[in-house]
């Protein structure tokens, strides 16, 4: 049996349980995971019984040659595998689609739960795809200093993924200097990195369809007082985060393993966001660790740690791992240093 005839048939013991006879997978991400095909427009009908049909438009049609499931070309791929009584992914199809085709059975996300537990493979792209992404930061290390600017740092960062192997960067990379820092999502401008700047740098990359995700934030020259207590606070918050992960861990619960060092602290109106997502063939996947976040954490399961302070006007720090849950312990696969570095 081949990763993906076994991934099928995994879906397809779940099918009777939510009453139908297949399930049209629509979602390019999921259509990848049980098919190997990389295609912009795809789906594959999975059937309760294990066996599968693959479609895909004549601009793909020639990849599917070596894959382990029969495929037919159709260009409304959607319409060729659905009929009455199938289930569909709710969270992908377009309500135009679904009233299109009609009599379709609509249904919670399947696949992403099977695709949050990676096998070893898996795991070994992600690897590769962190140890790009930490060789990168250190190649580009030397280069971030007052004068460049925010765009500038992405720009080399994004190349030299790219040369040492990537794909693609896993997302568009975040670098934020001084008051942008307090900004979690800030794309990067024209401005300058400057003496006194906390300069955050979140990025990764993509390998074979799987993402890395880092933040380092860095100083700019030596830090004030109030950058450094604040880098201290979300370095512990985060090496609780990372010790809170376990296989049979609430995903509340790891949330709260960092949020309260914050809190205490008295910045936690200063972390808004959660704590982490699960990574793989998206970049944001099932499992997600926030406040109200239910569910216990497995084995195997690739997951980022990241809290960070953001104080508005003046900066933030970010600092973000990529881990594997582990039966006695997390592996850590991204490995670059988190002591505040000055550059
Ligand atoms: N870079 C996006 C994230 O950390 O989730
Ligand atoms: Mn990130
Ligand atoms: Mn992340």
């Amino acid at each position: 049996m081949t990763h993906y005839s076994g991934r099928r048939a995994r879906l397809a013991e779940l099918l009777p349980a939510h009453d139908v006879e297949a399930l049209l997978v629509t979602s390019a991400v999921n259509v990848r995971y049980l098919t190997g095909l990389s295609s912009s427009n795809a789906a594959v009908l999975v059937r309760a019984d294990g066996s599968a049909l693959l479609a895909t438009d004549n601009r793909y049609i020639d990849k599917t040659g070596g894959l382990d499931v029969p495929a037919v070309e159709a260009s409304d791929v959607a319409a060729r595998l659905a009929a009455p009584g199938v289930g569909i992914e709710a969270a992908d199809m377009s309500v135009a689609t679904f009233n299109r085709l009609g009599g379709l059975v609509p249904l919670e996300p399947l696949v992403e739960r099977l695709r949050a537990v990676k096998d070893e493979d898996e795991l070994e792209l992600l690897r590769t795809a962190c140890a790009i992404s930490d060789q990168a930061f250190a190649d580009v290390c030397g280069a971030i200093r007052p004068g460049v600017t925010e765009r500038d740092v992405a720009r080399l960062l994004e190349a030299r993924m790219i040369e040492l192997g990537a794909d693609r960067p896993a997302f568009d990379t975040i670098v934020a200097a001084g008051e942008n820092g307090a900004v979690p999502h800030h794309a990067p401008t024209g401005r300058q990195l400057r003496a006194g700047d906390l300069v955050t740098v979140d990025f990764g990359a993509n390998y074979h369809g799987y993402h890395a995700d880092m933040t380092r934030t860095v100083s700019i020259g030596e830090p004030a007082t109030w950058q450094r207590e604040i880098y201290e606070l979300v370095a512990e918050a985060q090496r609780c985060g990372r010790e809170a992960l376990a296989p049979g861990a609430e995903a509340w619960a790891v949330d709260a393993a960092a949020r309260s060092v914050i809190k205490e602290a008295g910045h936690g109106d200063h972390f808004r966001h959660g704590l982490g997502h699960g990574v793989g063939l998206a970049i944001h996947e099932e499992p997600f660790l926030g406040p109200s976040r239910t569910g216990r954490l497995e084995d195997r399961v690739p997951i980022t740690v990241e809290p960070g302070i953001y104080l508005p006007g003046r900066g933030g720090v970010r600092i973000e791992d990529t881990l594997v849950t582990r039966e006695g312990g997390p592996e850590l696969l991204t490995k670059t240093s988190k002591e505040l570095l000055a550059l």
